[in-house]
């Protein structure tokens, strides 16, 4: 039987936002996931703790591509605390639901966002936020490479 995607979802894999690379990005994260073998990478660009772009490419499934987007659509603009508070359920939400066998591909999403934030710090010199610093996965994810 075929799973049923939100028109959120359709849409976000027919067209995803902000596709793409970001030169001399502030801070770069890269994840994967070791069962599904996707791989999600992310760019931000920081201006004065505010993510002016980011740009994203996922080499994976509808669903990585479309938690992509969405996770890109809900951190632009916002300050990096902000984004730091990004959660896969806000993603989730953000695209009317997700069948259960794919929740794993918005842990995806979140992971990237947070790996980038912390190369941003780790570039900078600057001490990590707690948030980042604990944000190790504590999804009970089977799928997930942690
Ligand atoms: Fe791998 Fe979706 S199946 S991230």
């Amino acid at each position: 039987m075929a799973m049923a995607y939100s028109a959120k979802v359709r849409e976000h894999f027919a067209n995803p936002h902000n596709v793409g690379k970001i030169d001399n990005a502030d801070g770069v994260g890269e994840v994967g996931n070791a069962v599904c073998g996707d791989i999600m990478k992310m760019y931000l660009k920081i201006e004065n703790d505010v993510i002016v772009d980011v740009k994203f490419n996922t080499f994976g499934c509808g669903a990585a591509i479309a938690t992509s987007s969405m996770a890109t659509d809900l951190i632009k603009g916002k300050t990096i605390h902000e984004a730091m508070q990004l959660t896969n359920k806000a993603v989730v939400e953000a695209l009317d639901g997700l069948p259960p066998v794919k929740l794993h591909c918005s842990v995806l999403a979140e992971e990237a966002v947070k790996a980038a934030l912390l190369d941003y710090y780790t570039k900078k010199g600057l001490s990590v936020p707690e948030e980042l610093a604990n944000a190790a996965c504590d999804h009970d994810c089977e799928a997930c490479m942690h």
